[in-house]
C-alpha cells in the first residue's frame, strides 16, 4: 500500500500558514474558468455540473447540479447564494484548507454558480473560531474587486456580483443549512422548518442555494477543464477527489486529498496518517465527522474505498469526511459522553425530542460513566435514542437530533462490551482514574489537617 495523493482542489497551493495570492492563483490557471463561464449561458455553465454527478461535500452528499435546478425562474425575486463555510463538526477540518490556503478558488466559484442560478450575490459563512479564514477570505475577495472579477461590470461583462464574508460566533447549528441562513439575516440560528425550501424560500424569503465550501471550490476545475477531466477521478458513486481531514490516535494527524475510489479507509489511517501512535492497535473509527456511526476494527470496516456509497456499505456514513481514530485503551463510554455532551450543550432547543432528549442521552450516558448505571441502562440508553430521531426519522425540525442518535446506537451496537464493563466495574476506566486521584488528594488532605 502505499499513500497517494490527487491533489486537483489543493494543487498548486502553498503549504499551511500562507495564503496563495491573486498573482500565484492566477498563475496557476486561476480565473481562467470564470472567463470560460462568462461566454457560456447559466444553463450551460450547471448542466456541466450535473453530467459531472458532483455531489455535496457537506455531509449529504446531495448532487449539486440537480439542487441548482431547483430555483424557481422569474419570481421577480433575487436569488442568492450562501457557501457553507461553519465547519463545526467534531472531526472536521478539510474547508479550512481552502479558505485559508486557496481562497481565491472559492471566491472563483463562487461568482461562477452565481452565474449559474441567476444569482448576484453570494454570502459565505466562516465559523467565528477560524479568524486566520475569514482574514483570507476578505484578502481574496478584495483582491479580486479591484482586479475587475467581482463587481458591477465582472471582467467587462456587464453583469454584476459581489461576495461577502460572514462570521459565524460560534454555534453549531449555524452550519445547519436553515440556521445558517437565520444567522446571516442577523437572528438567531434557529432551523426552520422545510419545506419550502431554501432554494425556493431561502435568505429574506428569495430563493437561495446553499452549498459546502469543498462543494463550491470543484466548479471552477469542471469549468475549466470539462466534465471528462474533472470525472477522471472518483467512480460513478462519488465522482471526483475528496478532502480527509485525519485526528485522534494516529503518528500524524493530517488532512489529504484522495481518490475517493482508490483508498481505502484502512489506507487513510495507516498510510497518510502514519498508523496507530504509540504502537498500539486501532480499536474504532468514526469516518465523516461526529455525526455518523462509529467502525468496529473490522476488515469489512476498513478495506472499502472511502465512497460515499462503500462506507454506507459498511455500516457508516462517509458524511463530510472527518476521520476520528480511537486506540485500543479508548474507554468507549468516555468518548461517547464527550459527544453527548457536545449535541445537548449545542440542540438550539426548538423541538422537544432534541432539547429533552440529547440531555437524556447525555445523563444516561453519565450515570454509566460515573458508576451509577444498571444493567438494563443501556438497553434503556437505546431505546431512548430510538425517542429522538434516527437516519431518516424526520421526528425534528433538523438532523442534529438524528446526529446525536447516530453515534449513540452505533456505540452501543459495536462496544457493548464497555458499556456494561463500566456497570459491572463502578464506572469508566477514565472516571475511576479520575476518582482515584480525588480520593488520594481528599486522603492526603485529611492527614494534613490531623497534624
Ligand atoms: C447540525 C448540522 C450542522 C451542519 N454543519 C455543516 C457545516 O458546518 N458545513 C456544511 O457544509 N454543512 C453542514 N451541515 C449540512 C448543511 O445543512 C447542508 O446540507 C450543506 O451545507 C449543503 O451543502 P452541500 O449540498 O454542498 O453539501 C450541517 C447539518 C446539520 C444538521
Ligand atoms: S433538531 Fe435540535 S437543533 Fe435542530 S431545530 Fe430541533 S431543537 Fe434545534
Amino acid at each position: 500500500m502505499s499513500a497517494v495523493e490527487f491533489p486537483r482542489l489543493l494543487k498548486g497551493a502553498p503549504p499551511i500558514g500562507k495564503r496563495q495570492t491573486l498573482a500565484e492563483y492566477e498563475a496557476n490557471g486561476g480565473y481562467q474558468a470564470l472567463k470560460k463561464g462568462l461566454a457560456q449561458t447559466p444553463d450551460e455553465i450547471t448542466k456541466m455540473v450535473l453530467d459531472t454527478g458532483l455531489r455535496g461535500r457537506g455531509g449529504a452528499g446531495f448532487p449539486a447540479g440537480r439542487k441548482w435546478t431547483f430555483v424557481p425562474k422569474n419570481t421577480g425575486k433575487p436569488v442568492y447564494l450562501a457557501v457553507n463555510g461553519d465547519e463545526s463538526e467534531p472531526g472536521c477540518f478539510k474547508d479550512r484548507q481552502i479558505i485559508e490556503r486557496v481562497p481565491h478558488l472559492l471566491v472563483e466559484g463562487a461568482i461562477l454558480a452565481c452565474r449559474a442560478i441567476g444569482a448576484n450575490t453570494a454570502y459565505v459563512y466562516i465559523r467565528g473560531e477560524y479568524p486566520i479564514g475569514i482574514r483570507c477570505m476578505e484578502e481574496a475577495v478584495d483582491e479580486a474587486r479591484a482586479a475587475g472579477y467581482l463587481g458591477d461590470n465582472v471582467m467587462g461583462s456587464g453583469w454584476k456580483c459581489d461576495v461577502w464574508i460572514h462570521s459565524g460566533a460560534g454555534a453549531y447549528i449555524c452550519g445547519e443549512e436553515t440556521g445558517m441562513l437565520s444567522s446571516i439575516e442577523g437572528g438567531r440560528g434557529y432551523p426552520r422548518i422545510k419545506p419550502p425550501f431554501p432554494a425556493v424560500e431561502g435568505l429574506w424569503r428569495s430563493p437561495t442555494i446553499i452549498n459546502n465550501v469543498e462543494t463550491i471550490a470543484n466548479v471552477p476545475l469542471i469549468v475549466r477543464d470539462g466534465v471528462a477531466d474533472w470525472k477522471s477521478s472518483g467512480d460513478a458513486d462519488t465522482p471526483g477527489t475528496r478532502l480527509v481531514g485525519v485526528s485522534g490516535h494516529v503518528n500524524r494527524p493530517c488532512h489529504i486529498e484522495i481518490d475517493p475510489a482508490k483508498t481505502t479507509l484502512r489506507e487513510i489511517i495507516f498510510d497518510h496518517a502514519g498508523g496507530i501512535w504509540k504502537g498500539r492497535h486501532l480499536k474504532a473509527v468514526i469516518p465523516g465527522g461526529s455525526s455518523v456511526p462509529v467502525l468496529p476494527n473490522k476488515p469489512e470496516a476498513l478495506d472499502v474505498p472511502f465512497t460515499y456509497g462503500a462506507v454506507k456499505n459498511a455500516g457508516s456514513l462517509a458524511g463530510a469526511a472527518g476521520v476520528i481514530v480511537m486506540d485500543e485503551t479508548t474507554c468507549m463510554v468516555d468518548a461517547l459522553l464527550n459527544l453527548m455532551e457536545f449535541y445537548h450543550h449545542e440542540s438550539c432547543g426548538q423541538c422537544t425530542p432534541c432539547r429533552e432528549g440529547t440531555g437524556w442521552l447525555e445523563k444516561l450516558v453519565h450515570r454509566i460513566w460515573a458508576g451509577q448505571g444498571r444493567m438494563e441502562d443501556v438497553d434503556l440508553l437505546d431505546r431512548v435514542a430510538d425517542t429522538v430521531g434516527g437516519a431518516g426519522a424526520g421526528k425534528t425540525i433538523c438532523f442534529l437530533a438524528d446526529s446525536a442518535v447516530m453515534p449513540t446506537k452505533s456505540f452501543i451496537k459495536h462496544f457493548r462490551a464497555d458499556f456494561e464493563a463500566a456497570v459491572r466495574g463502578g464506572g469508566s476506566p477514565v472516571y475511576l482514574a479520575r476518582k482515584a486521584r480525588i480520593d488520594r488528594k481528599h486522603a492526603s488532605h485529611a492527614v494534613g489537617a490531623a497534624h
